[in-house]
């Protein structure tokens, strides 16, 4: 029973050591090797491949889906929405370790795969 409790212990101990080592990373803003689609897929085509509780869907043929939000608020807007969070889209989509730089770059992929 020590052992495992010393175990638990150092698991507990190894998250914050990892988030901080994140954090550093998040100081270069765009991290080396950042792949856009691949977060997309990732953290947020479960809502936004498929309309999934209201949200404007990405693919081809979709332009329509964005269109008003562009028109009325702009990039900037949206992409600070979705750090934010907004309706029932949780903040960063589900990218909770992307910088506002990433979100941007996964925005404009979703943008340019919408057209
Ligand atoms: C849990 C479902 C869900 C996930 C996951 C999700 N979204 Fe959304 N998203 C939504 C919904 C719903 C809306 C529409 C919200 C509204 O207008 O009330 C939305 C809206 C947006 C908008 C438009 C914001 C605006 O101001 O009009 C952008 C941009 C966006 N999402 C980007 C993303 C990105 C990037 C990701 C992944 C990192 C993501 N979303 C993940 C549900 C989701």
């Amino acid at each position: 029973m020590k052992n495992l409790s010393t175990l638990s212990l150092a698991a507990l101990l190894a998250i914050p050591i990892s988030s901080a080592g994140d954090a550093g990373v998040q100081l270069a803003q765009i991290s080396d090797g950042f792949d856009p689609e691949a977060r997309y897929m990732a953290a947020c085509f479960a809502c936004h491949g498929t309309g999934a509780a209201g949200a404007p869907r990405v693919g081809p043929g979709n332009a329509e889906e964005w269109a008003p939000r562009l028109a009325e608020k702009g990039l900037d807007a949206i992409v600070e929405s979705t750090v934010t969070g907004i309706g029932t889209m949780p903040p960063k989509g589900l990218c909770f370790d992307c910088t506002p730089e990433e979100l941007r770059a996964i925005v404009e992929f979703m943008l340019e795969s919408s057209e």
